[in-house]
């Protein structure tokens, strides 16, 4: 795993779905105050992108836009079918005003 840095901290808005290329790989990036989360973009059950879905605060989770499976940001796992693997979570740390992401 590489570390790699995705920006500030200012960058993200706080709820908000970003999608970011990371050293190749496609994340889903979701800041909740200080902390910020970090999923594969891509939906495990078809194609889609996750981070054209919804950010859904109270379950911590991100609603795919396709079939709406939501994905919880700490754990990778559906909440719902029709998705039924778990979306991979990479590490996410926040240096000073860095955010840096295990790829
Ligand atoms: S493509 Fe995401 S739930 Fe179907």
């Amino acid at each position: 795993m590489a570390q790699v840095s995705i920006g500030s901290l200012g960058d993200f808005a706080d709820g908000e779905l970003t999608r970011v290329e990371a050293d190749g790989t496609a994340l889903c990036v979701v800041r909740v105050g200080d902390r910020v989360h970090a999923i594969c973009d891509d939906c495990p059950h078809a194609e889609a992108s996750l981070s054209e879905g919804d950010f859904l605060a109270d379950d911590m989770a991100v609603e795919c836009p396709l079939h709406g499976s939501a994905f919880n940001v700490e754990t990778g796992e559906p909440d719902c079918p029709p998705a039924t693997e778990a979306v991979r979570v990479y590490p996410v740390t926040v240096e000073g005003d860095d955010v840096l992401v295990d790829v």
